[in-house]
């Protein structure tokens, strides 16, 4: 497994937080995040998103939004969706005879869904959901290294 992408609805929040805490649990992986949504297609993540990933020692200022598109298949091994909307919004697009798994982050921690901070507001719950999220990833991959 090489290369993952993370998908939320704005990629401001959720996705661009899930890559900065992978990519600082998995190094060597090529990692990336979209957003089903367009609207804020080229802005950096949402601040408090950064601030609260910042004091944990996650960089997300470099991130820039981009939205999703069928073309997101071929280019990635494993795609995680964070909620099952954004889930059934990526399979609505999937071309035929791709075989790309889809797969929900958050069952990686036997919860249901990643949270949308952007309307909670708790940016702190969502990164203890992403990095528990993350650890599992992180053992996934060492089992299949064995
Ligand atoms: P995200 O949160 O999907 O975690 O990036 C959102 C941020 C902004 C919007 C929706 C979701 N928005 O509609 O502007």
């Amino acid at each position: 497994m090489k290369s993952i992408l993370f998908v939320c609805l704005g990629n401001i929040c959720r996705s661009p937080a899930a890559e900065g805490v992978v990519r600082a649990r998995l190094p060597g992986l090529v990692l990336d995040s979209a957003g089903t949504g367009g609207w804020h297609v080229g802005d950096p993540p949402y601040g408090p998103m950064q601030a609260a990933a910042s004091m944990r020692g996650y960089d997300l200022s470099q991130l820039r939004a981009r939205q999703f598109g069928p073309a997101d298949f071929d280019a990635f091994d494993l795609i995680f969706a964070m909620d099952a909307a954004n889930l059934r919004d990526i399979e609505a697009q999937r071309p035929a005879g791709n075989t790309t798994p889809v797969e929900n982050f958050a069952a990686l921690a036997d919860a249901q869904e990643v949270p949308d901070p952007y309307y909670t507001r708790d940016f702190e719950g969502c990164l203890d959901l992403i990095e528990a999220c993350a650890d599992a990833l992180s053992c996934r991959f060492d089992a299949q290294r064995q």
